[in-house]
């Protein structure tokens, strides 16, 4: 038995999603343990795009049973919607392989009103949020007014937890010069859900338990990246969650003794959405001309992604905070056509050398980054499988990068397709022991 962690090293948009459906073969279960659908988890099945943004990136493997955790805020309305678009498309959905925590959160239709006038109010200093609801699901959490997965199944309860929880919005929105919510109609709409959702709701700590005595692996998908982490990221800046590694024991009911590897997941440069500091940033037309290649438009909203050069001083940092074993490299093809390619390594701050990522955002706004500049590879990379055909100047890139993070790149993605990818087996073969077998 041996459980993997796939975690976002950057921002977010990594290619999480790709990643975890290319290695979902090796195991019986694939967890979600934070977030909601802010995510915008990417994969192709046979040509074909598809986005999933609550419902983890292993489902489209038919044998596979997918687990939203306790950790997440779950919209039901998103829930069902995601089902059904994946029906459309032929992949089966049901309560046998999509299991949701009793103690998941609940998206209200009020958190997306807060969540408008919290943007609102800060103005300039908005954070560019994927406006899902999710922030204030979360602070309704914290602040312990939070309506739970279960509570959809008591009516009695649901009724009571909504009313107590307009009694005090409501008060808000009026001051804020919206009309008022009413609790009748929402509870008739959440108690339906709820009916909807019933069949698929466990406690997953318990249902995790057991598939892990029965000798089960689980893949631990996480969603947006280290730097969006509440603690860990650049706060405020920041998604409302524990995205890095510490989240998987409180989102899913488990040890840290059962996560037992970590891969992360870097892209060959760096991208952002929303606001907030970055260091690397490219405001000129080569970071127009990455955003063109590489297709960097949100996932979820749609937004055009900042983009700028791989940041190892902030990937480092990330690998420190989650305990990452082994790389996976992404989008390094989009890097072509370029005049050269550059890579940070250090920030300069007021004369001096940092060379650990800073918690102060208006440091990270200051800071000028040192670059390392390494000519463009001579042949094309996309859509390569074989490592034996990867040219000299790739390489040289790619060691630098491995000596720079002290780890070891273990698989490198050469497009979107889940066969564009090279995977180096005995390093693969080191975290996932005889669950490699099916790479060989
Ligand atoms: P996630 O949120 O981490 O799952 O990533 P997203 O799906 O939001 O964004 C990653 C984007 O890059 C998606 O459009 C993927 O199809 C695409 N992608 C992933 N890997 C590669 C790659 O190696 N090369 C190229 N060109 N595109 C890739
Ligand atoms: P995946 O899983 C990139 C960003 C938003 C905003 C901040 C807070 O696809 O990598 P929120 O709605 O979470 O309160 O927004 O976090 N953000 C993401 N950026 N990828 C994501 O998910 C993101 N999820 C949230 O743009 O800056
Ligand atoms: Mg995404």
């Amino acid at each position: 038995m041996s459980n993997l962690l796939v975690i976002g090293t950057q921002w977010g948009d990594e290619g999480k999603g790709k990643i975890v459906d290319f290695l979902a073969p090796a195991f019986e279960i694939i967890a979600r343990y934070q977030g909601g659908h802010n995510a915008g988890h990417t994969v192709y099945l046979a040509g074909k795009k598809i986005v999933l943004h609550l419902i983890p990136s292993g489902i489209l493997h038919p044998d596979k049973i997918c687990v939203i955790g306790n950790g997440l805020v779950v919209s039901p309305q998103a829930f069902f919607k995601e089902i059904n678009d994946l029906k459309a498309l032929g992949v089966e959905v049901n309560e046998k392989r999509l299991v949701v925590s009793r103690a998941a959160q609940v998206i209200m239709p009020y958190h997306s009103l807060v969540e408008k006038i919290n943007e609102a109010l800060r103005g300039q200093k908005m954070i560019g949020t994927t406006c899902r609801g999710i922030g204030p699901c979360y602070e309704d959490k914290a602040a312990r007014w939070g309506i739970r997965v279960a509570d959809l199944l008591e009516p009695e309860i649901l009724k009571e937890k909504i009313e107590d929880n307009l009694a005090a919005k409501n008060k808000i929105f009026e001051a804020f010069g919206y009309a008022p919510l009413k609790a009748e109609p929402i509870f008739e709409e959440y108690r339906e859900l709820g009916e909807k959702l019933a069949p698929f709701v466990r406690d997953v700590s318990v249902f995790l338990h057991e598939q892990i005595k029965a000798g089960k692996s689980i893949l631990f998908e996480g969603a947006q990246g280290a730097l969006l982490d509440i603690d860990h990221g650049t706060y405020p800046y920041v998604t409302s969650s524990n995205s890095t590694a510490g989240g998987v024991c409180t989102g899913l009911g488990l040890s840290p003794k059962q996560v037992h590897s970590v891969l992360g997941i870097a892209k060959a440069y760096t991208t952002r959405v929303g606001s907030g500091p970055f260091p690397t940033e490219l405001k000129d037309e080569t970071g127009a001309l990455i955003a063109r290649k590489g297709d960097e438009f949100g996932a979820t909203t749609g937004r055009p992604r900042r983009c700028g050069w791989f940041d190892a001083v902030a990937v480092r940092y990330a690998c420190r905070v989650n305990g990452v074993d082994l790389m996976a490299l992404t989008k390094p093809d989009v890097l072509e056509g370029l005049k050269e390619i550059k890579a940070c390594f250090a920030y300069r701050y007021k004369g001096s050398r940092l060379t650990e990522f800073p918690a102060e955002p208006w440091i990270l706004e200051k800071i000028e980054p040192e670059y390392r500049t390494f000519p463009v590879w001579s042949k094309s990379i996309h859509r390569l499988r074989n490592l034996e055909e990867l040219p000299l100047g790739f390489l040289d890139y790619l060691h630098w990068l491995e000596d720079t993070l002290e780890i070891k790149v273990a698989l490198i993605s050469t497009g979107v397709d889940r066969e564009d990818i090279i995977c180096l087996k005995e390093e693969m073969q080191k975290i996932l022991g005889e669950r490699a077998s099916w790479l060989f």
